[in-house]
């Protein structure tokens, strides 16, 4: 029974993933449509994570709504929202025209309450976690039959990155090469349970708002870095074949060298456009120099850095050598924010869904 006053309601939870192969240009911004396809890690939820409830009602009036950490965002005049939310209402149409006893729920106004217990726009990948938890948890509301992998498409229109956030483990973003994007989607390549030692460390160097978000930023890059055609021709997609073969052979050195050599590559078609985006700082840079040092004690690559579009480094590491990296960084950045606070601890990737509630 369904009166006036029902509220239909469904919360959900998303992971942040840090790419080891950047995501940098659209070729598409309307589709939302990269240069180049991409890969990352998916972090796991217990560390951080967005929290997004979806609830519509008839007793609801007025446009859809989102409240993102206590404050309304103007979902109205973001695009990407829009398309997402009309990609899932009609999914949602779909399901009452071919079962006409299900509640209209498509008609209804839709609000969307979020928060990240993270850093928002500083380079920790919100747009990430949020449209992928925005997307479940409007897709559980509706109880669509869509994959993980359907699901992506429509996240990718509110955040390229957000693709990568439906699934656990190792994922590809395959930019694909249709026009409409039907095939620029998230694949699983490996799952946590093929290499179980892999751990990111965070830290947190600035938790500000970054200057230049992700969307203004590449699209500056894409315009105008002369260094970027070779990036997305030649550079990434060998790299995305070697990476991937090393996260299939579980081989840490050519994991590490590609991540920290992708991670600079991205920073360097940053630093070529004009006017020129800088991401990086002081103390990004003596990051970089940490693991540099660790990896040259250790006399092999036991560690590598890379940094999103902000100065918070993501280090990856075994946690065989947990110890060796820990007591580098720490030696060299007591000063980085979040040591050993909540971001200052080792992350194992994840399994997705495997956060009990
Ligand atoms: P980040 O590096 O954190 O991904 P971006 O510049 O890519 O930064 O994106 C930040 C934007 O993503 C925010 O200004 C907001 O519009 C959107 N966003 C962040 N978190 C959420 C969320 N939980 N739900 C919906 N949108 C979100
Ligand atoms: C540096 O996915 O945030 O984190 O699609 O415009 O929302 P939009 O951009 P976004 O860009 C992420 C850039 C990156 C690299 C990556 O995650 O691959
Ligand atoms: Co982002």
């Amino acid at each position: 029974m369904s009166g006036s006053s029902t509220i239909y309601r469904s919360s959900t939870t998303a992971p942040v993933n840090i790419a080891v192969i950047k995501y940098w240009g659209k070729r598409d911004t309307a589709l939302n449509l990269p240069t180049n396809s991409s890969l990352s890690v998916t972090l796991s939820q217990k560390s951080l994570r967005t929290h997004t409830t979806a609830s519509c009602s008839e007793s609801y009036s007025g446009p859809d709504s989102l409240i993102l950490n206590g404050d309304k965002e103007d979902i109205q005049s973001s695009k990407r929202t829009q398309a997402c939310l009309k990609h899932l209402r009609s999914l949602r149409q779909q399901l009452e025209a071919k079962d006409t006893s299900l509640p209209k729920l498509s008609k209804l106004t839709l609000r969307l309450v979020s928060a990240n217990n993270f850093p928002t726009a500083a380079g920790l990948a919100s747009s990430a976690a949020g449209f992928a938890a925005l997307v479940r948890a409007i897709a559980d509301l509706y109880e669509l039959p869509q994959s993980p992998q359907e699901l992506s498409l429509i996240a990718r229109q509110g955040s390229g990155s957000a693709c990568r956030s439906l699934m656990g483990g190792y994922v590809a973003w395959r930019a694909g090469t249709k026009e409409d994007g039907s095939d620029s989607l998230a694949e699983e390549v490996a799952s946590v349970s093929h290499w179980p030692q892999m751990r990111a460390l965070i830290l947190v160097v600035s938790a500000e708002k970054k200057g230049v978000p992700s969307t203004a930023g590449m699209q500056t890059t894409v315009e105008t870095s002369t260094l970027s055609p070779a990036r997305f021709k030649d550079i990434v997609p060998k790299r995305m074949q070697d990476i991937e073969k090393a996260i299939q052979e579980r081989d840490f050195e050519t994991f590490a060298r590609i991540t920290m050599q992708d991670s600079n590559s991205f920073h360097a078609i940053c630093l070529d456009s004009w006017p020129p985006i800088h991401y990086l700082n002081d103390v990004s840079r003596a990051a970089m120099n940490a693991v540099e040092t660790a990896n040259r004690k250790a006399g092999k690559l036991i560690a590598a850095y890379t940094f999103d579009a902000g100065p918070n480094a993501v280090i990856y590491y075994l946690e065989e050598n947990a110890h060796k990296v820990a007591g580098v960084i720490k030696n060299i950045l007591p000063w980085t924010s979040g040591w050993e606070g909540e971001f200052g601890e080792a992350i194992p990737p994840n399994e997705f869904g495997s956060l009990e509630q």
